[in-house]
């Protein structure tokens, strides 16, 4: 597992370097979700499957970016589910992105995942590894070294909510439920990035990150594989909670790498408030 994590250092170093200098337009391609894919998109999962291609235990990569799985090492242990460059359209507008990873064996299911990690590209570059029963924040030095910061623990209740989808397309017991957190005095804190919000959720101690069924995308937006998963093991080991409205995230199977799903992400306290909102 280290190796995988010091592949994932050496590709957010070389990631973090197109970030400040390629073009951030886009491309004339469209990834399997059919959104159309920024040049950015494009060369950061190059750097990863480059980078991943050079470690033997890796034996097969499902990215955002590519519509099938690619096949690595043949003998190889685990297969990595990535999101080469979530919220890739932020870049332009100079607000923070990230790259997220999920290490799996034998399949994508949840219950398979057995590490976690994100690297975020803001005013620092910062990466947070969920394993081995606990959540690592290291952070990029300037001799483009990562060294190890802190652990990463929830209280049990925060103050922020980051309520994501189209507000006009959201359900009423949803609206309900986001109202009456607002009416409880938690502040507003939505980038449009899901890795710096919940990243900011995560140290700051705690709150909620949805991304509802709504009208327009009953299932949400947020891919299992790549998006959620992982960040529902992150917020776990953290002790906070992450599910479906009502279901536990990681107890779910993707049909499909691509498969999206509605979620939300917290310390215990919103978490158990969504369950109440969604009939559990
Ligand atoms: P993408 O990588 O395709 O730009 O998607 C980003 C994701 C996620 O990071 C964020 O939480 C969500 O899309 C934002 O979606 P909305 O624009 O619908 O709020």
């Amino acid at each position: 597992m280290t190796e995988i994590f010091n592949a994932i250092k050496a590709s957010a170093i070389r990631i973090r370097y197109a970030i400040e200098n390629d073009d951030t337009g886009y491309s004339h391609n469209q990834n399997a979700t059919g959104d159309v894919q920024l040049k950015l998109d494009i060369k950061s999962d190059f750097i990863i499957e480059e980078e991943f291609s050079k470690i033997s235990t890796v034996k097969e990569l499902a990215s955002e970016e590519k519509e099938h799985v690619k096949p690595m090492h043949k003998n190889g242990k685990y297969l990595i589910g990535y999101d080469p460059l979530d919220g890739s359209s932020l870049a332009d507008v100079n607000l923070s992105v990230g790259s997220i990873f999920g290490i799996y064996e034998d399949d994508y299911r949840g219950c398979n995942l057995k590490a976690s990690v994100y690297v975020v590209y803001g005013p620092r570059v910062e990466i947070v590894i969920g394993y081995d029963g606990r959540v690592e924040l290291h952070r990029l030095d300037a001799d483009h070294e990562f060294h190890f910061i802190q652990l990463i623990n929830l209280d049990n209740k925060g103050k922020l909510n980051s309520p994501g989808g189209t507000q006009k397309n959201w359900l009423p017991h949803h609206k309900e439920m986001i109202e009456s957190i607002f009416a409880d005095g938690y502040r507003l804190r939505y980038s449009g990035g899901m890795v710096p919000d919940l990243h900011q959720i995560l140290l700051k101690g705690g709150g909620l990150f949805s991304y509802p069924a709504t009208s327009d995308v009953p299932k949400g937006k947020l891919r299992m594989t790549f998006e959620v998963f992982p960040f529902a093991q992150i917020y776990e080991l953290a002790g906070g909670q992450a599910i479906d409205g009502k279901q536990r995230l990681l107890d779910m199977t993707p049909e499909h790498i691509h498969d999206t799903t509605p979620c939300f992400f917290g310390s215990n306290e919103e978490i158990e408030r969504v369950k109440l909102a969604y009939g559990n």
